[in-house]
């Protein structure tokens, strides 16, 4: 029997996000409704990652706990980047499993569905020409802060990274299609596009590069912010650095990570930068726009990191001054140049400076939200807060604002930031002088 109910889940990055809701559309489509709660839901989707540990494992574990206590099960379909990597080998291991598609198949999901429903166990990790964004449905509903995939893949090839080989190759979406795409968004309540791609500022179409698809974006009615996320260094251009202090719709922040602040290991790591290019970058963007947050990736215990290699990690935190920054303990990803180097680190000392530097991340991103108490400013309302009648909205420098207001999500309010916690901004509405 076909299913009529689904529920999508989805782990890892915000590309896995954007890929859960545009499935989410393609069942729709096809008169499938989301389950309220997962476990009754006749499909279930998981949208596996595998940037870290242990991530096939969790994912089979993820299967195993669908079964129902009659003995039931859903039907499931594994998804993202684990179904890329294990492809045809996760219909062996699990049984549980009838479905395997990978990143650059989903479109397909609604015909893998029908298969599975009548005893089929379908798998699709293919790649291919055909973009699939060109079988997706249109857009319609969206949130007030939406997710556009603009970019997918990479071909940096830094020695412990998996996305290379389970997103494939970098390819960039044609410029009619994500302009039409963001439209769509727009029309459907967005207020604010984030544009997504693994090496997003690597996006090129007809010569032209994301600086120019930005200004594009600006010219949308209706669209009052945009964001990009992951950049890479070495794709930092001056078109795009020149656009933040021009665009004034483009938010003052950027996310580029830098890995480790040591020449050594970023060699090690086949980062195409250095410490002193990344810093000039930097540099660069500060000059262009003062008000810029940064914020930026890091891994601690890469094969071969002396306790030196670290405290230079330590010393590139201190020298960005991150508002905020992710930090993670290198995990040997099967297939990577990295997982078979010599000196990997015992997991103590990984522990041990994971610890350390999420401490001194943590002070510089207290200290820059300190910076902007007293700040008048607007925040885009999301959520309903915890307290009856507050709401969380984002500064443009990507905070968590608190704020006691009527306002609803999708709102942009103005605001004066009037309390600082470590991960969150409380606000206060600041009303508007009559004319
Ligand atoms: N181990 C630990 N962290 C990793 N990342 C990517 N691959 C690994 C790995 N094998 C981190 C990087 C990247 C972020 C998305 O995940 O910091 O920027
Ligand atoms: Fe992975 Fe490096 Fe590509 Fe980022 S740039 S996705 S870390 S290979």
């Amino acid at each position: 029997m076909n299913p009529k109910t689904f529920k999508i889940k989805s782990f890892g990055c915000q590309m896995n996000v954007y890929d859960g809701e545009r499935m989410a559309e393609l069942l729709g489509d096809q008169g499938m409704v989301a389950a309220a709660d997962g476990a009754d839901a006749d499909l279930v989707v998981l949208n596996t990652c595998h940037i870290r540990e242990k991530a096939a494992e969790k994912a089979y574990s993820d299967v195993g706990r669908l079964r129902r206590e009659d003995g039931s099960k859903p039907l499931i379909a594994l998804a993202g980047c684990v179904a890329q990597a294990e492809g045809a080998e996760a219909r062996r291991r699990s049984p549980m499993i009838d479905m395997v598609v990978g990143p650059q198949s989903y479109h397909r999901l609604p015909e893998m569905v029908r298969e599975a429903a009548l005893g089929g166990r379908p798998v699709d990790t293919d790649m291919p020409a055909i973009s699939k964004f060109d079988a997706l449905p249109a857009r319609r509903r969206a949130s007030p802060s939406a997710f556009l995939t603009v970019q997918e893949g990479c071909d940096k090839f830094c020695t412990y990274c998996v996305v290379p080989y389970t997103r494939g190759a970098e390819v960039s979406r044609p410029w009619k299609d994500v302009v039409a795409e963001a439209q769509a968004l727009v029309e459907g309540g967005a207020r604010e596009i984030v544009l997504l791609g693994q090496n997003v500022n690597a996006w090129e179409h007809d010569g032209r590069g994301l600086a120019e698809l930005i200004r594009a974006l600006a010219g949308i009615d209706g669209l009052e912010r945009i964001r990009y996320t992951t950049s890479h260094p070495t794709d930092m251009s001056d078109a795009l650095i020149a656009a933040h202090g021009e665009v004034d719709k483009l938010m003052p922040y950027l996310h580029l990570p830098v890995q480790s602040g040591s020449d050594r290991i970023l060699k090690a790591m086949n980062r195409s930068h250095t410490t002193q290019t990344y810093l000039a970058t930097i540099e660069k963007m500060r000059s262009a726009q003062p008000n810029i947050a940064l914020s930026g990736d890091f891994i601690v215990g890469f094969p071969g990191e002396t306790e030196e290699d670290f405290e230079a990690t330590l010393q590139i935190v201190d020298a960005v001054r991150y508002a905020a920054a992710y930090s993670f303990k290198y995990s040997a990803r099967p297939g990577t140049p990295a997982a078979v180097m010599e000196g990997q680190i015992p997991r103590e000392i990984m522990d041990e400076r994971l610890r350390r530097l999420q401490d001194r991340i943590g002070q510089h991103q207290l200290a820059f939200n300190r910076s902007k108490v007293g700040a008048d400013t607007q925040i885009l309302v999301e959520r309903k807060g915890r307290r009856a009648g507050q709401m969380i909205g984002r500064s443009p420098w990507l905070q968590s604002v608190h704020v006691e207001t009527g306002a609803k999500p999708g709102d942009l309010i103005d605001v004066t930031l009037v309390a600082a916690g470590p991960n969150s901004m409380t606000g206060a509405v600041r009303e508007r002088a009559a004319a």
